[in-house]
Parts: structure tokens; sequence; C-alpha cells
């Protein structure tokens, strides 16, 4: 508990999350692909996701999570100084979909911005957020993970259509001088490895700039190239975050991952030799919902009183990109 004594932290004071109402289980798959509950849940531990509808467009579910943190941070979204939003499927290329939210909302004091970095958007948000709180403990940030992936995957491809969900997680955040809040993080990216999982934008509308072959804006992926690379990274990270800010995992209470797949997970937990109830996991009822998934999974235990305060958290997500990181909080 040494770290108690550092000075203005990154605190998170409020969490959110929203999901669309209509679920699609296994047995709706089966009509749909050439698949079973049995595969689907042996290979990814999920069993349901949710998937949007008119009016859950990606900046109405992130409407709806920021309102609830906003609500439970105690804050009014005019106190608000920035907003960040992590995600690769805002409904609209221009303006960002943190622009909606703050239309939605009334922050009319804050700056908006998205976040393209698949998977990680919530944790490089929140690490964005950690530095301007470092020089100024007064603001108050919005980060959100949201994300519309039943819009962008190929209904027709097994590979990856029972995989990924919609939803959105929100977190507002704060300076604390507490010794509660974030210790510190990692990330990183690796662009060379781009096209294991990937997705083409639209078309162009500039023949000189047209993609040949341009065949679809869908989520591509090489399921077994991603799960390799995504046990190492992720395990490389949480490794660097904890030798950086000098603990190891004997003090971590609790792991809240990115919910990629049960096997990820537990093939994770087997390298870090933890045990898999370390982690906290959902991803059999939501399926992978990329940047939404930690805020989610963080704002269900958070509500389910799972996370005492003073317990040291430790975050971690791997994605597109590949992009990877891990951060330490202190809750
Ligand atoms: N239902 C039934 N069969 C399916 C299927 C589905 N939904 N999807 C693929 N298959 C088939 C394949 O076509 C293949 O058949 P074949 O041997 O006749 O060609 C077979 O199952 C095995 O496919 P394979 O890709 O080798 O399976 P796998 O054990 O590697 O599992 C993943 C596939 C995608 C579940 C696994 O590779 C994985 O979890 N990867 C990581 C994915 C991920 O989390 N990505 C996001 C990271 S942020």
């Amino acid at each position: 508990m040494g770290d108690i004594l550092k000075m203005n932290r990154m605190m998170i004071i409020g969490t959110g999350s929203a999901l669309p109402e209509r679920v699609l289980a296994n047995s709706d798959l089966e009509k749909m692909v050439d698949t079973s509950d049995e595969w689907i849940t042996s290979r990814s531990g999920i069993k349901t996701r949710h998937i949007a509808a008119k009016g859950e467009e990606t900046s109405k579910l992130s409407t709806a999570a920021a309102m609830k943190a906003l609500e439970m941070a105690n804050i009014g979204a005019e106190d608000l100084d920035m907003i960040i939003v992590g995600t690769i499927t805002s409904e609209i290329s221009m303006p960002s979909c943190a622009c909606l939210v703050q239309k939605n909302i009334g922050a009319v004091n804050a700056f908006a911005f998205d976040i393209n970095s698949a998977c990680c958007g919530f944790l490089y948000g929140l690490d964005i957020a950690e530095k301007y709180i470092k020089t100024n403990p007064d603001m108050h940030v919005l980060v959100i993970g949201a994300e519309n992936l039943s819009a962008r995957v190929n209904w027709q491809d097994r590979n990856t259509c029972v995989l990924f969900g919609d939803g959105a997680g929100a977190a507002v955040v704060s300076g604390s001088s507490s010794g509660r809040g974030m210790i510190g993080g990692r990330m990183y990216s690796d662009g060379r490895l781009h096209k294991l999982l990937w997705m083409n934008s639209a078309p162009s509308m500039n023949p000189a700039l047209a993609i040949p072959d341009h065949d679809g804006s869908y989520i591509k992926m090489a399921g077994r190239d991603v799960f390799k690379y995504a046990v190492r990274a992720l395990s490389q990270a949480v490794t660097d975050v904890l030798d950086q800010e000098g603990f190891d995992l004997a003090d971590v209470n609790i792991v809240v991952p990115h919910q990629a797949n049960i096997r990820i997970l537990k093939s994770l937990a087997d390298r870090l030799d933890i045990p898999l109830e370390k982690l906290y996991i959902n991803v059999y009822k939501y399926g992978n919902t990329s940047a939404a998934s930690i805020p989610i999974a963080l704002d269900e235990a958070n509500r389910a009183g799972l996370l005492p305060e003073g317990e040291m958290i430790l975050l971690c997500a791997f994605g597109g990109g590949f992009t990877w990181g891990a951060s330490l909080l202190r809750w």
C-alpha cells in the first residue's frame, strides 16, 4: 500500500453501461449460419449477445451509459471538461461519436473526440484522460467505450458473426489526492499485424483512391493467429505494468480483462499462473463488444459490489491494430 501516498491520481467516480434490448442466442445463430451452440460455447464461451436496433446506434448507447455514469458520479453534464469515445463503429464518420454524446447530454463546456484503437479504445481513453488530470486534477472527463459491431460483421461468415455483440460502457473520472485511482498504464501497438484483424472502410467515392476489389466493410480475422498473439500480448502488458509500478500479481485483487473469448482468458490465467476466478468474466452474456467490453464489465462489477474501496484492479485489453495494454488502479 506504499502507493497510497502518491497524489493527484485519476479516479473513476462513476460508471454506467447500456445494452441493446434484443438478445441473440446461439440457438438463433444455428438458424442463420452452419454452426451449433456446442461449437460456439466450446470455442468462445459465448451463449448470448445483444444486437442493436434502430434507435440503439453507437451514440445512443453511449449516451445512455454516460447518463448513468454521471448520475453515479453525482455531477452534471455541464461539469464535464472532456469527452473521449473509443469506438470503431460510430453510425457516422463525422462528427465524432463523442460530439454526438456531448450534444445529447448537454456537456456544453467539454471538448470531445473519438479514438480508434479497436478493443483497446477504453483503455487508451483512460490513459489519455489520466495525462490531462495529472496536470489539472479539477478536470472531469467522460471516457466511453461503445460499439455496434453487429452492423459490421458479415452475417454469412460463421468464423466471425458468432463472436461479436453491441453495447456501451462509460466512466466519469476526476483527480483525487486520496491515494485511490490510476497507478499506471502501459499501452502498445503493432501495425505490422493489421491484416490479422481488420475492417475496410466504406468504398471510396474517389475512383482514384478506391480500393481494388473492395469486398465489403466487414470484420475479417485470422482467428488462430489472433488467439496466439492475444494471449502473449496480454500477459506481457500485465507483467510490464506491474513491474513498472513495483507490484506483483499477488497484490492484484481482481483482473477486469477485455472479454473476447473464454479460451483466451483461460490461457491468460494459465500463463500468469493465477486462478481463473481472479478474472471478472461476462463474455458468455455479451460476446466480444470490443471497446465497450471493459467499461461494461467494470460497471457490472462495480454495481454488484465486487470492487471494494482500496482494492487493486487490473484492466487489460487486446484488439485490432494490433493494439494492447494494461492499467493498474487502486479502486
Ligand atoms: N461454427 C461451426 N464451425 C465453425 C465456426 C462456427 N461458428 N467457425 C469456424 N468453424 C469451423 C472452421 O470452418 C473450421 O472448419 P474446417 O476445419 O472444416 O476448415 C473449424 O471450425 C476449425 O476452425 P478454427 O478456426 O481452426 O477453430 P479454432 O479452434 O481456432 O476456433 C476461434 C476459432 C475464432 C474461436 C479461435 O481461433 C479464436 O478464439 N480466436 C480469437 C478470436 C478473437 O477473440 N478475436 C478478437 C480478439 S479482440
